[in-house]
């Protein structure tokens, strides 16, 4: 890497769904105890997309409020993270680059390793930054997670949508080098081309998340990285929140250190605020606990947050952020909180209604019932292309 300024991000804003369904109402339905979803998973309610909502609506409205204060000129390049694509072929970028007025010359990809890609586009995007510090790169996760109805993965739904602004000065945080890697072929959880619900044997995934997080420290602190002591926070991917304190207990153990409940629940119980209500928004969901941490936390200037980004299937990586001075003058926090208070409670049938909902796929003319108030919607399925409407 040549010397210079260290790249990271720059701004950070999340979007989320128009619906949302409380884990109460599920529990109702199916009789769990509530207390199973409350404590054991950690998880209170899950964002639920509208008919006219997906990963490019949901997008572009993180990224517009972000666009709106930085301008587009400096970015040449947009990177799409997702696990629940639209199309085979054509990045989901493209969409948002179109909704937003992005200027045409720039490079456009959409990135996939479930819910680990974000970072991937997060380290490629700094690796950009270093290239050429003059330039911004646009770094959108965006996810809608959907299991089916009944299974035991159906209350670890939810979706929501991170831009991030990676640049040489970054306002928020700076990565750092180096990374912990770590890939594993694991059948954990995968999505065949003919479905549109996750697969996935929820044990296993635990588990390999486990030896994800392991086999990342320990290449983190082999390539030279941080001592644990030196870190103020952890960010962990959050399929469900009660999987950060899982993993942090694991690393605990991994190092050697007696778990202390009100240690773990100290290093991540600020990440989880925001998870706990949206559900999994699998590449999103690692960023939505930066936000989280951000967002609540008094004043975490000049500390290194250790980020653990696993992705089933299997790849993972570990690295550290140190937070900026003036970050707090940056954030988002009315609007985030506003993200997640606007949405319109569901019931268990309009839920239902919502999951069972598809496109019929033989080209014909297919409105969508307007039923987001986003910025973004798409409006219809006409000749086996996606049709978008901006407010
Ligand atoms: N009060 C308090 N706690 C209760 C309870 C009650 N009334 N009833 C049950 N619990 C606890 C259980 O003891 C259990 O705790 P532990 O995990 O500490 O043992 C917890 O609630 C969950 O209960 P079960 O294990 O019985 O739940 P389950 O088998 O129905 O499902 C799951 C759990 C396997 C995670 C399931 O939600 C699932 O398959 N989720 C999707 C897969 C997933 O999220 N995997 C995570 C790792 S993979 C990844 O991270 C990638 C990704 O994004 C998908």
């Amino acid at each position: 890497m040549p010397s210079g300024p260290t790249p990271g991000i720059h701004d950070l804003s999340f979007a989320t769904t128009e619906f949302v369904l409380p884990h109460t109402a599920l529990a109702a339905h199916n009789g769990a105890e509530i207390g199973k979803y409350h404590v054991g998973i950690g998880q209170r309610a899950m964002s639920v997309p509208a008919l006219d909502e997906d990963i490019v609506t949901l997008g572009a409205a993180a990224a517009a409020p972000v666009l709106a204060r930085h301008g587009t000129d400096r970015i040449r390049t947009v990177l799409f993270a997702t696990e629940s694509s639209i199309d085979q072929a054509k990045s989901a970028g493209v969409y948002v680059h179109a909704l937003l007025g992005l200027p045409s010359a720039a490079r456009v990809v959409e990135l996939k390793q479930a819910c680990y890609s974000a970072t991937a586009a997060l380290q490629f995007a700094t690796a950009l930054v270093h290239r050429d510090p003059a330039q911004r790169v646009l770094v959108i996760a965006a996810d809608t997670s959907k299991y089916a109805l009944g299974s035991p993965g159906e209350a670890t739904q939810g979706a929501a949508a991170v831009a991030m602004l990676i640049g040489s000065d970054p306002a928020l945080v700076r990565i750092e080098e180096p990374s912990g890697l770590y890939t594993a072929d694991v059948m954990d959880f995968w999505r065949p081309n003919y479905r549109d619900a996750a697969l996935v044997d929820g044990k296993k995934s635990v588990t390999a998340y486990l030896r994800a997080v392991e086999g990342a420290w320990t290449d983190y602190r082999e390539q030279g990285g941080r001592a644990l002591d030196e870190f103020g926070a952890f960010c962990y991917h959050q399929p469900f929140t009660r999987m950060a304190y899982k993993a942090h207990r694991h690393l605990l153990d991994v190092v050697g250190r007696d778990a202390d409940r009100d240690e773990i629940a100290g290093a991540v119980g600020p990440t989880t605020t925001y998870n706990a209500v949206v559900g999994n928004s699998y590449t999103a969901s690692l960023y939505l606990g930066l936000a989280a941490l951000l967002d609540q936390v008094d004043d975490l200037t000049g500390r290194p947050v250790g980020f653990l980004s696993y992705g089933s299937g299997s790849v993972a990586e570990f690295f550290a952020g140190t937070v900026s001075p003036g970050y707090r003058e940056h954030l988002r926090t009315g609007a985030h909180r506003e993200a997640v208070e606007r949405r319109r409670p569901l019931d268990y049938a309009g839920y239902r209604a919502l999951h069972e909902w598809s496109f019929p796929t033989d080209g014909g003319d297919h409105p969508t019932p307007a039923q987001t108030g986003g910025p973004f919607r798409l409006a219809a399925l006409r000749d086996h292309q996606r049709v978008y409407e901006t407010r």
